[in-house]
């Protein structure tokens, strides 16, 4: 396993790059909300991490502290700016010399086409929600892999649940809407369908690499053995998760998942279909998918809903203020036994043995699986006498997800790496500047890069290549 297994680190453009204005660079989804509108600007995405001047500076660290691969995202709205003739050649010329500095430090790209951040002439056309745009993130897709022909891997979309969920059920992505489960729905599937015509295009044009997805997976488990948690627990997993693994890893939605999924739209009279022509397409993609990227992050235990919904999205760190319930389909609850972050994401690793297994159990998928993400995000302070800081509960927190990824690989799991979430310290998307997840803390006022207790620990795992705890690995996580 020890040459084997990526040690890597993630992040995405748009929350790590920052100038905004240049080369040529078009607006995105986030771009009006976050600088002009009131209501919602709670931060300014325009300095970032600076990670589009200061990428050579975190591909050193990188090396230095034994991450082999890196998960970065190209926006779609640097290479076409304003429309899909539009090519920015000044981006393409900035992304090349950024992968040829990869290749310096011996770090492995691993490019994410889409990253939460449709350009702002693909949403001013209903992004995902109108399907004229499949072909537009086609074209895109195919343009980038004949251009960057330096990627060995590639993933299409990033979370496509989590940005169809958080535009239309959780307001947290613009447009921000609340509790529209066809909504959210149909620009899932439509996403669904974007992926696997990106898969099939990479097949055909015979692009040098392999492509793969790295998919939301956070579960839900019963808080009880009473019938309302338990069908709450079925109807959440079956939107949340069977809604995209099924197509994605076995080419075709299983009836009991469509069954749930449209149990839960019947609440609005609504109803869920599969169009016959894209059922060859979803196959397809199902089967010449490369690899399977999962982002873990928590498991939420729920139970039967209480009749009134109510949505209160934690964008502050204000232990407790998460609510989660949805009239007619389920209501996250807190299990006592369950330890929290800041942000109520509850500290459950066991989930993702349990989301794998199922993976590799029920839809037989035997290829190779990344935790594309899995992370913990905290506020953090750098000690000025010390110059770091000592997070010891990230390092907790990734010990508890290795020994997991440990166990299912010694049980004959093709777990091939894990890319933590983040690389350095970054904005969140609904949180700010407050929310750290990195190895490397960012001073956003200096841009200056100090490495947290995490990355010397993280160093030392990378190493040894021993993913359980080790007597060295111990000591640093104490130090
Ligand atoms: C994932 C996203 O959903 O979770 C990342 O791919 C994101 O972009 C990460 O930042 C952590 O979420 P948050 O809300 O804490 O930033």
């Amino acid at each position: 396993m020890k040459n084997k297994f990526l040690f890597g680190t993630a992040t995405a453009a748009f929350q790590c790059e920052g100038n905004l204005n240049s080369n040529g660079r078009g607006k995105c989804i986030w771009d009006d909300v976050l600088l002009n509108d009131e209501s919602v600007a709670k931060y300014n995405p325009e300095t970032a991490s600076n990670f589009y001047n200061l990428y050579e500076i975190d591909f050193k660290l990188a090396n230095e502290y034994g991450i082999k691969s890196m998960r970065i995202s190209i926006p779609w709205s640097r290479i076409f700016p304003s429309n899909e003739n539009d090519i920015n050649k000044n981006a393409i010329e900035h992304y090349h010399k950024m992968f040829e500095c990869m290749k310096k430090y011996k770090i492995i790209p691993n490019v994410t086409l889409h990253h939460f951040d449709s350009p702002k002439w693909i949403v001013d056309n209903d992004d995902f929600s109108n399907r004229d745009n499949i072909v537009k993130f086609k074209k895109y897709a195919e343009f980038c892999f004949r251009e960057f022909d330096e990627i060995e891997m590639w993933g299409t979309i990033n979370e496509m649940f989590a940005y169809s969920h958080d535009k239309f059920l959780k307001k947290a992505i613009p447009p921000f809407h609340e509790n529209d489960m066809y909504g959210m729905i149909n620009h899932f599937y439509n996403m669904i369908i974007a992926h696997s015509e990106v898969v099939k295009s990479f097949k055909e044009m015979k692009i040098f690499g392999t492509i793969g997805i790295a998919n939301w997976s956070n579960l839900f488990l019963p808080i009880s053995n009473t019938k309302g948690s338990i069908l709450a627990s079925d109807k959440v997993n079956a939107m949340y998760n069977w809604f995209s693994l099924e197509p994605l890893l076995t080419g075709m939605w299983t009836n009991k998942t469509l069954m749930l999924i449209n149990d839960v739209l019947k609440l609005t009279n609504q109803k869920f279909e599969i169009r016959k022509e894209d059922i060859k397409i979803v196959k397809f993609a199902s089967e010449n998918l490369d690899w399977l990227g999962i982002n873990y992050y928590n498991t939420n235990h729920v139970d039967e809903p209480e009749p009134v919904t109510e949505i209160v999205h934690n964008s502050t760190g204000e232990k407790g203020k998460t609510k989660m319930n949805i009239s007619g389909f389920f209501k996250q609850v807190k299990n006592p036994f369950v330890k929290t972050t800041e942000w109520d994401w509850p500290i459950f690793p066991e989930g993702l043995k349990i989301l794998i297994k199922k993976i590799s159990d029920e839809y037989k998928f035997k290829k190779d699986i990344y935790i594309t993400e899995n992370g913990y995000g905290n506020k953090e302070t750098l000690d000025p006498k010390t110059q770091t800081v000592k997070d010891y509960s990230r390092i907790e927190y990734i010990q508890q997800h290795f020994n997991i990824v440990d166990a299912l690989i010694k049980q004959g799991i093709n777990i091939c790496g894990y890319y933590l979430w983040s690389h350095m310290d970054m904005f969140s998307w609904t949180n700010g500047y407050n929310k750290r997840y990195g190895l490397f803390y960012v001073d956003f006022d200096t841009q200056k890069r100090y490495p947290k207790q995490s990355a010397l620990w993280w160093k030392e795992k990378s190493d040894s290549g021993i993913l359980i705890e080790t007597d060295k690995s111990k000591k640093l996580a104490n130090e």
